[in-house]
């Protein structure tokens, strides 16, 4: 295919850079032609870490295509859901591993108001918008430069929206950073401008399932939420604007609990969303990088930990896979395939005064990081 043959393997100069030999010599980005879209060419990165840990990563919607990882006895799975190829991504209406913006999450009916304009954007999901709507971050080619520095390897991406697109205000420049270090952790920086204020909240959105993508379902998998309330929703789940605590609910994942345990009782919230999907509101203290979530899949022993700066996380355990989807290697992923952990403001904050502000405003940076860090034990 052409592309292996334009497979082209950059090192990064460990003068410029400042990193010790080893570490360089072990660090690799390739980066071969994934094919084209309508909208021109896309390339697929793959990164390897010291450690052999390997991602793969389009300029395509800034997609995480694969994230290999070893387990316990140090065997290696693919740990994210996807496709083999770009077609499959071309129509992943799951957004399998991209990025997911102007807004990630549900905006209600469409429609919110700022420095007292009201904007209307287009309903992709019952009565609201999601995911930033038609054409959304996740359908957008990025620009991309690959990078070793101290912390690892990765990609700088990079996208300029423009004032009006998908009915978002303002021109807004938008850069994503993904590094993988050598400590197994996949770091996300994301950071963005605009010129006019703008309701902004960027995610990443790959399933998870550490025994491995097809590889049976998630509900045995241990989770622990550092979260002692969630942002319960309406029918067509928006919040309510409350913010309610877990404690004796199945909402309550403060202590490590398996996720299918509760998953299908009799509870309002679960129902709603045909298990988990729902925004937690994060324990938090101060600024910084904190621990949001972690996993731990006792059959593998793999464990993921989520830190993030963001204010909430949406739990996802995958409820609308239902076997339509056929992904890599030809696995049909059914209900509860994987989970989402996507970092996030909550869902519809332009219309919840009480929610931390999603609005961007000219003049301000938006800084926003998370990281996914990766052990075997
Ligand atoms: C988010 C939403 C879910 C679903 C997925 C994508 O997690 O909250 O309801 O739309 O994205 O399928």
């Amino acid at each position: 295919m052409r592309a292996r043959h334009t497979a082209l393997f950059l090192f990064i100069s460990s003068l410029l850079c400042g990193m010790p030999s080893t570490a360089w010599e072990e660090s690799l980005i390739r980066k071969e032609s994934f094919g084209k879209t309508p909208d021109g060419p896309v390339d697929l990165y793959t990164i390897t870490n010291a450690k052999g840990v390997e991602l793969r990563v389009t300029n395509y919607g800034g997609i995480i295509v694969s994230l290999r990882l070893p387990d316990k006895n140090g065997s290696p799975a693919d740990i994210v859901l996807g496709y083999d190829n770009l077609d499959g991504y071309l129509k992943n209406p799951a957004y399998f591993g991209a990025i997911v913006g102007r807004y990630a999450n549900r905006i209600a009916n469409g429609k919110f108001t700022v420095d007292g304009i009201e904007y209307h954007l287009a309903k992709n999901n019952g009565p609201n918008s999601l995911h930033g709507g038609l054409k959304g971050f996740d359908k957008v080619i990025w620009r991309a430069e690959p990078f070793t520095d101290q912390q690892g390897s990765g990609l700088i991406l990079s996208f300029a929206s423009k004032d009006g697109e998908e009915g978002y205000p303002g021109n807004l420049k938008t850069k994503v950073t993904y590094t993988l270090t050598d400590q197994n952790e996949l770091k996300i920086d994301y950071e963005a401008t605009t010129d006019e204020a703008t309701p902004l909240n960027l995610t990443s959105h790959s399933y998870f399932n550490l025994s491995g993508e097809g590889n049976g379902d998630i509900l045995k998998h241990e989770l622990t939420l550092n979260a002692d309330r969630f942002t319960p929703v309406d029918q067509t789940e928006i919040p309510t604007g409350d913010l309610r605590s877990v404690n004796g609910t199945p909402m309550d994942f403060t202590k490590s609990t398996l996720v299918g345990a509760r998953i299908n009782d009799n509870y309002e919230q679960l129902l709603i969303g045909h298990g988990y999907d729902h925004n937690f509101v994060l324990n938090r203290k101060g600024d910084g990088l904190q621990l949001a979530a972690s996993v731990r899949d006792p059959r593998t022993g793999r464990v993921l930990e989520v830190y993030t700066t963001e204010p909430g996380v949406q739990l996802y355990t995958g409820n609308f896979l239902d076997g339509t989807i056929t992904g890599k290697q030809s696995h049909v992923y059914n209900k509860h395939a994987a989970l989402c952990l996507e970092t996030q403001h909550f869902p519809d904050s332009p219309n919840h005064a009480n929610f931390p502000s999603a609005i961007l405003q000219p003049g301000q940076r938006y800084r926003s990081s998370t990281v996914y860090k990766f052990l075997a034990q």
